[in-house]
């Protein structure tokens, strides 16, 4: 337990963060509130609890029961902040849905490309953006589009807004034509609400057509850390490292992607929602957030291009890193 006094040092470095002092101040708020220095993966984007090499520093259970986890929650967020104000919708719900995104000549050539892949919901070398980009097709297009339409409002939302950078190359390189075929009930661990990261994130899907059935599923609202948030995340941590965490929320749960169950979202105040979107729309999405993949009643197949910005330095910033 930390002390009044300590309570407020806390506060203060918090409330006087910039860029310039951040990197210095974050240590200070560590020593004070874990009794130690830091060691340095704490400012890095290392997400894993349990996995065959767990790093030490995530397998201990004083420092969980000290709040690790929820502080580099916190102080990632504060660096976020630093990099830039985003985009309010986005900010506020976590997801952001923009409709007649291309123009309609644009919008008709990226569906046929899309739909002229087999269905393939992972990224595979011949389905990738960067290799469609290098060789076939009408570069200009492709740069239109990727560049010039989608990149700026996913860079500008997740406040890592220049262009020749970490972002772009992260955005590029996960950028792919997603044919997803949905069956009902059919055990996909994705249909799990889960968050992905402990720090922001985001993920996008441009949609050709309109999407009902089988939409993303997601909790708005559930990047802005409220308490209830916050014990969730504390008890969970905990419970990973101590070993006492519910195996049924599955495997990723330990590895650091926490999955949020239907009592746990409600005791957080908090509710699953499709995020349905017409032909033609951009969906964008905070993936530190809750959200998992929608089920369908019938068997479905949703065309998108799908791609995210996960730039591993939420400590840092700048925002060109
Ligand atoms: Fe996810």
């Amino acid at each position: 337990m930390i002390s009044g006094a300590q309570c407020d040092d806390i506060y203060n470095i918090e409330y006087y963060l910039t860029e310039d002092n951040f990197a210095d101040q974050t240590q200070l708020a560590y020593k004070i509130l874990f009794g130690e220095d830091p060691d340095p993966i704490v400012f890095t984007g290392h997400k894993f609890f349990l996995t065959k090499n767990v790093h030490p520093l995530f397998g201990r259970v004083d420092l969980m029961e000290k709040g690790l986890h929820i502080f580099r929650m916190i102080f990632a967020r504060h660096a976020h902040d630093l990099r830039g104000s985003g985009i309010e919708e986005y900010n506020r719900d976590g997801v952001m849905v923009i409709e007649n995104f291309l123009d309609d000549s644009t919008s008709k050539k990226i569906k046929d490309f899309i739909l002229s892949y087999p269905i393939c919901e992972n990224i595979q070398p011949f389905n990738k953006i960067k290799e469609v980009m290098s060789k076939e097709y009408d570069q200009k297009l492709f740069y239109n589009v990727f560049k010039e339409k989608i990149f700026p409002v996913c860079a500008e939302a997740v406040r890592r807004v220049d262009y020749e950078d970490a972002a772009w190359d992260h955005f590029l390189h996960t950028s792919y034509v997603q044919r997803l075929q949905n069956n009902p009930s059919n055990g996909d661990i994705q249909k799990v609400c889960h968050s992905d990261v402990f720090y922001p994130c985001l993920k996008y899907w441009y949609f050709p057509e309109d999407v009902n059935e089988g939409a993303f599923m997601y909790a708005k609202g559930s990047t802005t850390l409220s308490t209830e948030q916050l014990d969730f995340y504390l008890r969970e941590s905990i419970a990973v490292t101590n070993g006492t965490w519910d195996t049924r929320r599955n495997k990723g749960h330990s590895e650091g992607s926490f999955r949020a169950l239907p009592d746990d979202l409600a005791s957080m105040n908090l509710k699953l929602e499709p995020i349905v979107a017409k032909a033609n729309s951009l969906v964008v999405a905070d993936t530190s957030g809750f959200h998992c993949r929608g089920d369908v009643t019938a068997p479905t197949t949703r065309n998108a291009v799908h791609g995210a910005i996960r730039v591993e330095a939420p400590f840092e910033t700048e925002n060109n890193v």
